[in-house]
């Protein structure tokens, strides 16, 4: 009986927790609904009281001085409610002064929204993107997305341009920098992983902006790897392989879009309805608020596409985009096109509902200025600069370490450090740097006196700079490393040699560094190269003959410490490439996810894929890297042979650390589809997982596909999952033999 009265008891209780759940859940939606609904009310009210210019103003996104101040034309427009939103102006103190204006004198009373790059920090830096993705850590990439938008929100900035999502497999592109390489499934992960780390689920919140999925779309196949080239491409491969990363940017709720420079198979991402009707809203139902690339509307004229200004304005508006960044043809012939009936009243207040809508979600009515106490407290301050280190740390990939040449012994008496690179502050910080400040750059040079205190002597020569044209220098390096015992070399790019507009037709060590490599090599004496570089570089003859290679990207504030703290083995480099290097220029693109061909290759048979003067594979493969110790992946199970086209597969290994020192290694999951109606890449990264080891630790673990996850595009554009045998490889880089199986999804 009692027992029959506990089950009874314990069986209200049960419902009791439930209902209360399902009630909170329907309050959070009711209010969040009656929020909206709120919102909603407000912007009917504020446009119905608003004339046709202030509603075009608000579609109007001007640049400030680079210096973060505005312009003295802002104040005039602000003041009369016809400047909707600003690039570039930044700081608590100058971005309060226009605000102050557009909030307290203009007749409407809208605040402002604020716009900046924050692509890889504001004032404290973190890795380049391309850099970080190395990390494979998503944790920790929304956790530096986050100290990002911190610091951004305390300086008055709102609406960061940022991530950029773009699939890149064409290192000639300079933009690869800013990106997650060339995988859309890991570019999907960052991709919502940095989302969420600038937006949090409420970005009206003091430590959060709004992020920005750009450049929509296919701006990575830019033909030739030549900046702001056409593209050209099917749907399929739209959808396939440049679209997903920009999905799980809506589905980490990323509250803008933008623009792409490009065309795609002729028509201009700026007036392509394709993607901003039927993809952005209808299919993936998102309200983002969409802006044009920088002068994107006014380019519309130089692609061929729009007559005049006017028509390039009807055509971006029409379209569905809702803010013309910098160009001004909406503002300047809006009227006249309403007019002429060329653009409807309707298309208008939609673009400028986007606009409220966005500066409500932002909670710029209620909190429409910056504190400055806030900005002083929280840029670059120490715990920033702290994970700031840590971030660098895991950004780096060990290519090389033969006869383990690194670590550095910390009781080394004579240590060069050699290379332009290694002590200049401001390639330390990378391109598209923010706000960030050259001075508060750690050097490699210092770095490494940091490092080692008054235990060692650390002498610096640079050899040459970046471009290296001129070898004058290299007779004073190569006579310190001489008189050394062991030499940091640093080669690679100046940060102007890659990011926006800087494509390169040979991606090899600039001018003459290689020689400078070489001379170097000739003393004999042991050293290392540290590589600082936007983009993969073919470096053959140091993948041949350096002893060591620890590629190290632009780490940013704390590069010189981080680096640092790897050389020495206080940090043990765990980084896996998200791009392919290739070995030659002749190879691009190639990347580690291609399809099968009809003659795959085979190396006795001359009538199968290959090249006269070259083998197929890249110098370092996509998801590569060493550690100082070492891993053993083992004892690969699947929870089951068979699953359902909605079912999913548990995929376990035990991962042991063999060597003597803890590390962290990141776990692929690679499947082929072998059989379908189309035919399928050879392999494609569905999970990883980053897992840190102690010394002699083991540890078993878990990861899961989806059979969702695993199906394609067909020729119809439907996304199918098909039946068939898949195969499965488990392994630390996308060339690694690893632990093999195969799985059926079952009709
Ligand atoms: C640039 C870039 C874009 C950036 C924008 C504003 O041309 O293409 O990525 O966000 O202009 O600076």
């Amino acid at each position: 009986m009692r027992l029959a009265v506990k089950r009874h008891i314990s069986f209200i209780l049960v419902c009791l927790f439930f209902f209360n759940t399902s009630l909170l859940f329907a309050q959070r939606n009711v209010r969040f609904a009656a929020q909206t609904s709120s919102i909603e009310r407000k912007i009917d009210s504020l446009l119905a009281k608003m004339t046709l210019a202030e509603k075009l103003g608000q579609l109007q996104q001007l640049d400030g001085e680079a210096s973060g101040k505005y312009r003295p034309e802002h104040l005039e427009l602000a003041r009369n409610g016809l400047l909707g939103s600003t690039l570039n102006v930044r700081g608590a103190e100058q971005s309060n002064e226009l605000q102050k204006i557009a909030v307290e004198q203009s007749r409407l009373k809208i605040p402002m929204l604020f716009a900046f790059d924050v692509i890889h920090g504001y004032r404290t830096m973190f890795p380049i993107p391309l850099g970080e993705s190395a990390s494979w850590d998503l944790a920790s990439i929304e956790k530096s997305a986050h100290i990002a938008a911190t610091e951004a929100r305390s300086a008055g900035v709102h609406w960061t341009f940022a991530p950029m999502v773009d699939i890149a497999r064409d290192p000639r592109w300079g933009r690869i920098a800013e990106g997650a390489g060339e995988d859309t499934f890991l570019g999907s992960q960052i991709a919502f992983a940095r989302v969420r780390g600038f937006q949090g689920t409420d970005f009206s919140q003091s430590d959060r902006v709004m992020a920005c999925a750009k450049h929509f779309a296919a701006y990575g196949a830019a033909e030739a790897g030549r900046d702001y080239n056409t593209t050209d491409m099917s749907e399929r491969t739209l959808r396939e392989i440049y679209f997903p990363p920009f999905k799980a940017a809506v589905d980490a709720g990323v509250g803008s879009f933008m623009t792409s420079f490009n065309s795609i198979s002729g028509v201009p991402s700026t007036a392509n309805p394709f993607l901003w009707k039927q993809i952005l809203r209808d299919e993936w139902k998102s309200d983002a608020l969409v802006v044009t690339d920088y002068t994107a509307v006014m380019e519309l004229m130089k692609h061929g596409v729009a007559l005049d200004e006017a028509d390039a304005a009807r055509l971006a508006l029409n379209a569905g985009i809702d803010i013309e960044m910098v160009s001004r043809f909406v503002n300047k012939h809006g009227e006249q096109l309403v007019q002429n009936k060329k653009l409807s009243m309707a298309t208008i207040d939609n673009a400028v509902r986007e606009v409220l809508r966005t500066k409500f979600k932002l909670g710029l009515f209620e909190k429409p200025y910056a504190d400055a106490n806030r900005e002083r407290a929280m840029l670059l301050n120490a715990e920033h600069r702290k994970f700031a280190r840590q971030s660098a740390n895991e950004s780096f990939v060990l290519l090389k370490n033969e006869r383990e040449t690194l670590p550095i012994k910390k009781s080394i008496k004579e240590i060069a450090v050699v290379g332009f690179l290694a002590g200049d502050q401001r390639n330390m910080n990378g391109n598209w740097a923010g706000d960030g400040r050259e001075q508060d750059a750690v050097t490699v040079f210092e770095g490494v006196k940091n490092k080692l205190g008054n235990s060692a002597k650390v002498k610096f020569a640079s050899g040459c700079d970046a471009k290296c044209e001129d070898a004058s220098g290299f007779d004073e390096a190569v006579k310190l490393a001489q008189n050394s015992d062991f030499t940091i070399l640093t080669v690679g790019e100046d940060i102007d040699m890659s990011a926006e507009a800087s494509s390169r037709t040979d991606i090899g060590l600039p001018g003459k560094q290689l020689e400078l490599v070489k001379r170097i090599h000739q003393t004999g004496k042991s050293y290392a190269v540290v590589l600082m570089n936007g983009r993969p570089l073919t470096i053959n003859w140091l993948a041949e003959n350096s002893p060591a290679i620890l590629e190290t990207w632009f780490a940013g504030t704390e590069a010189g410490n981080a680096i640092a703290d790897t050389l020495f083995g206080d940090a043990n480099p765990s980084g896996k490439l998200p791009i392919t290097f290739p070995r030659s220029v002749g190879q691009i693109p190639i990347y580690y996810n291609a399809l099968p061909t009809g003659r795959p290759f085979e190396a006795e048979n001359k009538y199968t894929s290959k090249y006269l003067d070259s083998p197929n594979t890249p110098l370092y493969p996509f998801g590569y890297g060493l550690s100082y110790t070492t891993f053993k992946v083992s004892n690969l199970q699947l929870s089951q042979s068979k699953i359902s086209k909605t079912g999913e597969l548990k995929v376990s290994v035990d991962v042991e650390n063999t060597g003597k020192r803890a590390g962290a290694e990141v776990v692929q999951v690679y499947v082929r589809d072998f059989v379908a109606s189309l035919s399928r890449p050879v392999k494609e990264l569905k999970a990883f997982q980053r897992v840190s080891l102690k010394a002699g630790e083991k540890r078993k673990i878990e990861l899961v596909l989806k059979a969702k996850d695993l199906g394609f595009y067909n020729t119809a554009n439907q996304y199918v999952v098909e039946a068939g045998e898949f195969g499965l490889t488990v392994g630390t880089s996308s060339n690694d033999d690893g632990l093999k199986d195969t799985f059926t999804i079952v009709k």
